[in-house]
């Protein structure tokens, strides 16, 4: 009896110290709000996030006179990015396979896999397919002030992938500075992963008086002397080709304008037939820099506007970079209400932003002679999948 009674006193003063201790976070932090967003934050920065692909939907950063932009685009409730047939993958995770699978098929272990084709007459799959991860909510599973953390399970067979993938995405804040850790693992078959975060920047908040595009935009890849070869379609041809010094793909040997070789002939096709601008998948080379951590050894990219003085500089593990100068848009798509200005155009225009997506290679799924299958198709016995991503903020005078 003694034994009992110490046991349940011990029981209660553990309940009693468990309750007491239990802060209940305040309601407005934890979201979803109005919107159905969930804001996490840190010094010099504000971000939302919705379950619906794991989004990120604003992304605020004072410029140089101390007003808060939301430089990223998106809706402004998260139930029209479920209602929006036109589905633009804005701020989502494209999964399992972001990017194109040239014939919507790929070959493991000698054995040929279908996937579901979803562009270009069905000539391939982009983004997963039709209900790949960005069509999909996710589950919230962690949340503080300053991180949230996403989940997905992708059953076997899904899309024609084959297997069961189990995702874990977080977000997390510290001052002036976006990090993204993404984890995927292979539960019970080989499968192609790749993953991204397909965030669309106008670093202007679409406030600039002067211009309604991002061509002005400075933009820089440090790394990138060389990108993937592709048809009129922006499949991968298996080819990887120079960006010679001063050519319109050149943006490693200096800084450069998004829209500086805009009426350069050679920019037309550059991102598919008769398409001008861009819409590349640039290759990261590092490996001359010897052992790099990729989390000091400088950014693979740096976008800047002199009109905010906002500038992102983004550091990433991954190998490739892929950045679309939205040649796509053409004035239908709304910004959102925190964003724009006195009679400036509530929509996205033609060239209005820039997509960067960090990533490995595209498709090399189906070009076994680059030799990533490692970095692109993952079993139960691998190393889970993992991209980590950071994105800097600051601000120029
Ligand atoms: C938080 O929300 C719950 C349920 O909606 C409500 O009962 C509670 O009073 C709220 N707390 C605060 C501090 O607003
Ligand atoms: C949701 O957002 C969309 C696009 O931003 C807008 O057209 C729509 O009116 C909004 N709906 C509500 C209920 O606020
Ligand atoms: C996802 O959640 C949104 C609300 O955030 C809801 O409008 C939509 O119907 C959900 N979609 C699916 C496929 O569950
Ligand atoms: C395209 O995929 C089909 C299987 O669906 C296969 O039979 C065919 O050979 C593939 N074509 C090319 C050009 O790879
Ligand atoms: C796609 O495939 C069809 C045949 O299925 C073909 O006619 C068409 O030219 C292909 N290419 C594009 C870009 O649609
Ligand atoms: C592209 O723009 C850069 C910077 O203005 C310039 O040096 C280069 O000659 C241009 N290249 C072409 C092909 O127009
Ligand atoms: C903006 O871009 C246009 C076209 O690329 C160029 O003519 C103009 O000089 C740029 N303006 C500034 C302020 O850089
Ligand atoms: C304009 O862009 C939207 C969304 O990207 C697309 O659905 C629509 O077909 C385009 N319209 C024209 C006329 O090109």
């Amino acid at each position: 009896m003694f034994g009992l009674t110490t046991f349940l006193t011990a029981l209660a003063a553990l309940a009693v110290t468990a309750t007491c201790t239990y802060n209940p976070p305040p309601n407005n932090t934890f979201g979803p709000d109005a919107d159905g967003k969930y804001e996490i934050s840190a010094e010099g920065i504000r971000a939302y996030f919705i379950p619906y692909g794991a989004s990120v939907t604003n992304l605020y950063i004072k410029d140089t006179k101390g007003i808060e932009r939301d430089i990223v685009l998106g809706y402004d409730n998260a139930s029209y990015y479920a209602e929006d047939p036109r589905h633009p993958h804005f701020g989502g995770v494209p999964g399992r396979y972001a990017n194109r699978i040239k014939n919507s098929s790929f070959i493991i272990d000698g054995e040929e896999f279908k996937v579901t084709p979803n562009e270009n007459n069905n000539n391939d799959t982009l983004h997963g397919g039709p209900d790949g991860w960005d069509y999909r909510n996710f589950t919230i599973v962690a949340q503080t002030t300053d991180s949230i953390t996403f989940s997905i399970v992708d059953p076997d067979g899904k899309e024609g992938f084959p297997g069961e993938v189990v995702s874990y995405i977080t977000y997390t804040v510290t001052a002036n500075t976006w990090h993204i850790k993404m984890v995927a693992l292979a539960t019970t078959k080989k499968t192609p992963i790749m993953l991204s975060s397909h965030t669309y920047w106008n670093l202007d908040g679409f406030a600039n008086p002067d211009t309604p595009t991002a061509l002005n935009h400075t933009f820089h890849l440090p790394y990138s002397g060389q990108r993937v070869g592709v048809d009129g379609i922006l499949i991968p041809d298996g080819t990887i080709l120079a960006n010679e010094p001063y050519s319109v793909n050149d943006f490693w040997s200096a800084p450069k304008q998004i829209g500086a070789n805009h009426t350069a002939p050679e920019l037309v096709g550059n991102c598919g037939t008769n398409c001008r601008g861009y819409d590349n998948c640039y290759i990261v080379n590092r490996d001359q820099d010897g052992p790099y951590d990729w989390r000091t050894s400088g950014p693979v990219a740096t976008l800047a506007s002199d009109f905010t003085g906002i500038q992102v500089d983004i550091f990433s593990d991954q190998d490739a970079f892929q950045m679309y100068s939205c040649g796509g848009m053409n004035g239908t798509l709304p910004i959102k209400s925190t964003q724009g200005g006195d009679g400036l155009p509530r929509v996205v225009q033609q060239y209005g932003c820039i997509v960067m997506e960090v990533e490995d290679w595209i498709d090399a799924i189906n070009q076994p002679e680059w030799q990533r299958e490692k970095k692109n198709i993952f079993g139960p016995g691998d190393p889970a999948y993992v991209l980590e991503a950071k994105y800097v903020f600051s601000v120029n005078s």
